[in-house]
């Protein structure tokens, strides 16, 4: 049984990556049995989560500015005779957590990404001692923290993610995260599917299947086989959901069942993040990527033929020790070759403890600047040009939110553009056509298809 506990307000602040989000939302799934419901302001909450990213440089500077706003806060909640529990999660947890305890010690908790689980019991330690407990917790335990996660409390979204993989073995020479978040694991096949159903019965249109790397999924079913994701794709289609995605996956770990998914499942989705990160064979081989340009373009035209209706986002890093103009060359021409709808790009950021940290050849800021520009030109035109096409189409859009101004609506598209028009907010939560009048690099404009709108005409009785 649920004890009667008094309610108390938690702020949750979220950096970072899909994973991040889906941790956030367990968290407040694990607090509110124990009162705590969220609020959107810091000022006066109970309880302060800061869940941190670690990807990029800056982001512990990020946290301390946040962390110094917050500890006025918490003073003026102290001169209340009240208190305010601080706690910094996620990845900068578990790279930094010594040195955030002690730069500032009035954060209470410094919790790792493999431990929220133990939120309750760190809760009660640390108000336990009035403050004096101080609780630093970045262990990566034996146990699974899935395993001890209670079930989903929180509304559900018309687009739920539903985390299946977590953690990364490959080590690319660039990257934080096999670090942060530790080595591969897979939850199981059973557990992953009633999840599945718990979001859909709850409401999820769309299930976005999540992991650092995830198509390097080998979760177990109850008979003890092995199953990839292309197989759990399949099973989750057999479910009554309408769209499933899948992110992020490796070049390396394209599978045959995989490439099925695509080809046989209508509900999979026609676009697919795959990150490249360079189009250069000699500047892939020191990211430890260990596959090529040819390799990725051959995976390209594989699921073009396949689902020929398919689009492409990225990844890609600018900058890396040694990149000469020519290795840059590359990574514009395998742009061109993909002609991604939808694209991220960053300068190369040296993080502490990685391999490519202590290589030579190091760019010089100009010069990372100077190729992200031109870069990003050419992704904005891929993108303005993928989106402009879209004019005069009718496209089924999932409504996932309000938009801020008033009357107006926000969804998704299957390839995952955002769509602004003018609704009523009982649409959220629905697949409807939009016919799409005006395509921006950035997004696109539409008017609802009412005539054939069953939803609408059932509004309008109602
Ligand atoms: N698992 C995903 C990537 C996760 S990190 C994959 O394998 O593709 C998200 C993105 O951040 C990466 O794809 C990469 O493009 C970028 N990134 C990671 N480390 C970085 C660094 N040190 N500097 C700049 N960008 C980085
Ligand atoms: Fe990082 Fe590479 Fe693992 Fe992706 S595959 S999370 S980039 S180490
Ligand atoms: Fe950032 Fe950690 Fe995700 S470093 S990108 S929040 S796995």
């Amino acid at each position: 049984m649920v004890s009667q506990e008094k309610q108390k307000s938690l702020y949750i602040k979220t950096w970072g990556c899909q994973m991040n989000v889906y941790d956030s939302n367990r968290m407040v799934d694990i607090l509110k049995p124990f009162g705590y419901t969220t609020t959107d302001v810091p000022d006066d909450a109970d309880m302060v989560i800061l869940n941190t990213c670690h990807i990029r440089e800056k982001a512990t500077d990020k946290v301390f500015s946040e962390l110094g706003r917050l500890r006025d806060y918490k003073e003026a909640k102290k001169a209340k005779g009240e208190k305010m529990l601080l706690a910094v999660a996620g990845c900068v947890a578990q790279a930094e957590g010594e040195f955030i305890a002690k730069r500032a010690p009035y954060v209470d908790m410094v919790i790792g990404t493999q431990t929220y689980h133990e939120l309750p019991e760190m809760i009660a330690q640390a108000l336990g001692a009035y403050g004096s407990n101080r609780i630093i917790n970045t262990d990566f335990p034996v146990e699974q923290k899935f395993d001890y996660l209670p079930e989903e409390q929180q509304d559900v979204t018309p687009s739920a993610f539903l985390s299946i993989q977590e953690g990364c073995d490959k080590f690319c020479t660039f990257c934080v995260v096999p670090y942060t978040r530790g080595s591969e694991y897979s939850r199981t096949v059973e557990t992953i599917l009633d999840e599945a159903k718990r979001l859909i019965d709850a409401g999820a249109k769309e299930i976005n299947v999540l992991g650092q790397n995830v198509n390097a999924f080998h979760g177990e079913d109850k008979l003890g086989n092995t199953w990839d994701l292309g197989k759990l794709l399949f099973a989750i289609a057999e479910l009554p959901v309408e769209r499933i995605r899948y992110t992020t996956s490796h070049p390396r770990d394209m599978h045959d069942s995989l490439y099925a998914a695509h080809r046989d499942l209508p509900k999979l989705m026609p676009w697919l993040h795959l990150p490249i990160q360079s189009g250069s064979d000699n500047i892939l081989k020191h990211m430890n990527r260990k596959h090529t340009a040819d390799d990725y373009k051959r995976i390209i035209d594989r699921l073009r033929t396949d689902r020929p209706d398919i689009a492409f986002g990225s990844d890609i890093i600018v900058g890396f020790p040694g990149e000469t103009e020519e290795d840059f060359q590359a990574t514009m021409d395998i742009v061109k070759y993909t002609n991604y709808s939808q694209c991220y790009s960053f300068k190369y950021s040296a993080r502490p403890g990685t391999p490519a940290a202590n290589m030579g050849g190091l760019v010089a800021e100009h010069i990372k600047s100077e190729r992200l520009t031109r870069l990003q030109t050419l992704i904005r035109e891929q993108q303005a040009s993928f989106n402009k096409k879209c004019e005069g189409i009718t496209m089924p859009v999932l409504i996932d939110r309000e938009s801020d101004t008033e009357g107006r609506l926000v969804g998704h598209t299957e390839y995952n553009q955002s769509v602004i028009m003018d609704g009523n907010k009982r649409l959220y939560g629905q697949i409807i056509d939009v016919a799409i009048t005006n395509g921006t690099p950035n997004n696109l404009v539409g008017n609802i298809v009412t005539t054939e709108d069953k939803t609408l005409k059932d509004i309008k009785t109602a």
